[in-house]
């Protein structure tokens, strides 16, 4: 028997990079999953790649900026396999890259709304669900960028700053419920998003700011997100999980 068998996880975000390899990887585990995200085809893909290899996933198109479209994600997740035992709250944009004072008012919501109000939400309509059952555990997708500043990242920053206060203050709400919520802190990792905020020459210089002298690998921090979810970490709550390759070292 698998070690997360009859077991169900939501990840958001799970149509790319990070969100995909940890779909992937508690599917391995054995549990049941439900990717929500907004792209369609990206996120058949997960799905596809989920039942390829033998186990159960589902798709719920889902904007995280939306309170009733998270509300309904949770819904159909239990409608679905009857339960939520383990949430990665893991959907987050860059945003634009330049100094602060460039800033739009809009860019600052865009960033906020996605970053900070999308896992708010998700946790507010996950743990009633595990409330009910009795327990589960949560983990959130912060960065680097939430526990250092940065230049020309300063909302996106602000934004995983709140990620980890939200984190550790749900951890403490929740400590005697038998929902434990902690939150991954990544360092760079070689998904689209460097890409698209840095272009090619960034990302090499992104890289080498690394210690171990590399991005990382989605599937270095999924296999920090599945550990977290997992009985090995009972007691473990409100930490923040630096997977960083030591750049904050
Ligand atoms: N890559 C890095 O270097 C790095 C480092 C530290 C932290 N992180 C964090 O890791 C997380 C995943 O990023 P990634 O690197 O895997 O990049 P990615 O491939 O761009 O993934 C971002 C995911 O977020 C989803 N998303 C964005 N806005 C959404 C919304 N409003 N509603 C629902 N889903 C939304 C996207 O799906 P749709 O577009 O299909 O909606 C996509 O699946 C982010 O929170 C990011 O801040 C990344």
């Amino acid at each position: 028997m698998a070690e997360f068998d009859h077991k169900v996880a939501l990840v958001t975000g799970g149509s790319s990079g990070i969100g995909r390899a940890a779909a992937l990887a508690f599917a391995q585990k054995g549990a049941k999953v439900v990717v929500a995200s907004r792209r369609v085809k990206e996120s058949e893909e997960t799905v596809a790649l989920i039942q390829a290899a033998g186990s159960e996933a589902i798709f719920v198109q889902t904007d995280i900026t939306q309170a009733a479209e998270v509300e309904n994600l949770i819904a159909k997740t239990v409608a679905t396999y009857d339960r939520l035992d383990y949430a990665f709250n893991n959907a987050g944009i860059e945003g634009a890259v330049g100094p602060s004072i460039e800033q739009t008012e809009e860019a600052w919501d865009h960033i906020i709304d996605t970053n900070l109000k999308g896992v708010w939400l998700s946790m507010k309509y996950q743990i009633p669900q595990m409330l009910k059952q009795g327990g589960g555990a949560i983990v959130n997708n912060a960065s680097i960028g939430g526990l250092i500043g940065s230049v020309n990242l300063s909302i996106y920053t602000a934004s995983k700053h709140g990620v980890i206060g939200l984190t550790k203050s749900l951890a403490l709400e929740h400590a005697k419920n038998n929902i434990r919520i902690n939150v991954v802190c990544p360092g760079g990792i070689d998904t689209e998003m460097p890409e698209r905020a840095f272009g090619e020459e960034g990302k090499l210089q992104l890289a080498a700011l690394h210690p171990i002298g590399r991005l990382g690998k989605p599937e270095e921090i999924s296999s920090g997100v599945v550990w977290l979810c997992s009985d090995a970490a009972s007691f473990i709550t409100g930490h923040p999980l630096v997977i960083d390759g030591g750049f904050t070292v």
